[in-house]
């Protein structure tokens, strides 16, 4: 069964949103395998964002995403990753349809309230980055 990362961002821990986004994706019929509130470190916010460090943005980000806590998660389901990602709405909430989470709650591309995996590679190395094989858990009936 297929997994993908997604993490409630400092921004939408803040505004109190875990509950929303999480019933979200049980409602759609996704599994929560793995979760935890945590505080990023400089060096792992490095790591996880290693595709955009040439990027304008990168230092930002990095300050953003270690300003305070997020909620990390693992999720199960049939094609999880790619419905996970409509379901998030574009990453530009200026874009992003009403009805998804982005188009919803967010207004800054910055601070757009959730990150999710864009493919299986960045699923799997997002996983591993943060969760152990042991801190994971399948119980759905159906996988
Ligand atoms: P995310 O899906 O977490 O992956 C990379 C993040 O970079 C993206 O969400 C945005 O929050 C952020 N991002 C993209 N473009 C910009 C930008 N121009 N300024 C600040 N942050 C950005």
């Amino acid at each position: 069964m297929e997994r993908t990362f997604l993490m409630v961002k400092p921004d939408g821990v803040q505004r109190n949103m875990i509950g929303e986004i999480v019933a979200r994706f049980e409602k759609k019929g996704f599994h929560l395998v793995g979760a935890k509130l945590m505080q990023i470190s400089p060096e792992l916010a490095g790591e996880h964002y290693g595709e955009h460090k040439e990027r304008p943005f990168f230092g930002e980000l990095v300050d953003f995403i270690t300003s305070g806590p997020v909620f990390a998660m693992v999720w199960e389901g049939e094609n999880v990753i790619s419905t996970a990602r409509l379901m998030m709405g574009a990453t530009n909430p200026k874009e992003s349809a009403p009805g998804t989470i982005r188009g919803d709650f967010a207004v800054t591309v910055g601070k757009n309230i959730i990150h999710g995996s864009d493919s299986p590679e960045s699923a799997v190395r997002e996983i591993g980055l943060f969760f152990k094989e042991e801190e994971l858990i399948s119980y759905a009936k159906d996988s």
